[in-house]
């Protein structure tokens, strides 16, 4: 039986893992050979993320398997929090020799695992290697491109993401099997949009509002951005729905004010209640990789509040527009903001599935 450490840590990484922890179920269950030929996964939470609505409630909604250990690691500078993780991962992966040590996307959870790992020899898969952005003053460029290049195994969701591994001259165990967070839209959309009261709670009109979610360090950090993004938001003619991530909370503080108008700030929210706004919003505003995502699986048009996406096609099939932080060049996007064409760049939901058959190989 292999045994694979998970490392997890912050939001995005909860809903991703939550799909291949599924598939690996599903594999042992279906697994011909009986145990010898099964997986046994242990996830280990680095405490990155550490708040009620940020954490524990992914695990609840999306049955997460428990994790072995919470290092507790919480919010610090970027080498203060990433040295904790990787002391704290080195000792987990020391006591239980794994097989293979599988990490996802792009924060400093990500890179510590990769890097505890690889010291030790321990195989690394990475899931959504090869995305990129080209700027390197983003934490997660620099966490992404470490990642990919002490993994044994790249897990690609697109061939944009193939194709700049190899033009670094990674060619090797590169596999494009679609994006885990397709399926986890596939598997869930339908209950979220079933089950979740979201938009009765905050009387809200399905196609009739914007949601808008904003995190990105080089927004959050800069106020002069940060205010311009607020600006717009506050401008758009429709009601604008936006759970705050504490960072963003924490950078401006009352400045969107207990009655904004149409602005509703909210707390972060579940993963089906975010489903359920995403899929009868009128239109996304975010700069998330995966929620700009997300808008285009459940047929959203989506305005980037970024100076560039790793996420290439959904701009050229015309289903976000990049539009960068400044308020008019926001508001000029949310006119023009239109559905665009019929693709599927992302796989056909079974990412997870054929991850899980790469580690269980021989
Ligand atoms: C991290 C990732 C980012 C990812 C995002 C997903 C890095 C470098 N960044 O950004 O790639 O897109 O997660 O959401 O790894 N905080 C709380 N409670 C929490 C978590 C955070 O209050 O549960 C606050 C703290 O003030 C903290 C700040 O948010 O300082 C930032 O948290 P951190 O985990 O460092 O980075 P994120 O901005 O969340
Ligand atoms: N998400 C959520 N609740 C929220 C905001 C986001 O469940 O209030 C989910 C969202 O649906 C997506 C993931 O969190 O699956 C995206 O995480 P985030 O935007 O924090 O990080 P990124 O994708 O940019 O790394």
């Amino acid at each position: 039986m292999a045994r694979i450490v998970t490392i997890v840590g912050a939001r995005p990484q909860f809903i991703k893992a939550a799909t291949v922890s599924r598939a690996i179920a599903r594999w042992n269950a279906s697994c011909a050979g009986g145990a010898s030929c099964g997986i046994e996964e242990l996830i280990v939470h680095t405490g990155q993320h550490y708040d009620e609505n940020m954490s524990e409630v992914f695990f609840g909604e999306l049955a997460i398997p428990r994790p072995l250990v919470n290092l507790g690691v919480r919010s610090s500078r970027h080498g203060e929090q990433t040295g904790q993780m990787l002391s704290g991962i080195e000792a987990v992966l020391l006591e239980q020799s794994p097989d293979a040590v599988l990490v996802y996307g792009d924060t400093n959870s990500t890179l510590a695992g990769a890097l505890a790992a690889s010291k030790l020899h321990v195989p690394v898969a990475h899931v959504e290697a090869g995305l990129r952005s080209y700027n390197r003053r983003m934490p997660e460029e620099i966490n992404r491109v470490v990642a990919d290049h002490v993994s044994r195994w790249l897990f690609c969701p697109t061939s944009a993401a193939v194709e700049n591994l190899r033009r670094e001259g990674i060619t090797a165990d590169v596999h494009q099997v679609g994006d885990v967070m397709y399926d986890s839209v596939l598997a869930s959309r339908e209950v979220a949009c079933r089950r979740s009261d979201v938009l009765r709670r905050l009387g809200l009109t399905p196609g009739g509002y914007c949601l808008a979610t904003v995190h990105r360090a080089e927004n959050t950090d800069d106020p002069r951005r940060l205010g311009s993004i607020l600006a717009a938001l506050r401008q758009i003619d429709r009601p604008v729905v936006w759970p705050l991530h504490p960072r963003t909370r924490r950078a401006l503080g009352d400045a969107p004010g207990a009655d904004a108008g149409r602005l509703r700030v909210i707390d972060p929210v579940s993963y089906l209640d975010m489903l359920a706004l995403e899929s009868h919003a009128w239109l996304v505003l975010t700069d998330s990789g995966g929620v700009q995502k997300e808008a285009f699986f459940c047929g959203v048009p989506c305005v980037t509040l970024r100076d560039e996406t790793e996420w290439v096609e959904l701009v050229q099939t015309g289903w976000n527009q990049v539009a960068g932080t400044e308020t008019d060049r926001i508001l000029e996007a949310v006119s023009r903001a239109a559905p665009g064409r019929t693709a599927a760049p992302y796989g056909d939901g079974r990412a997870a599935e054929r991850i899980v058959s790469v580690l269980a190989g021989p």
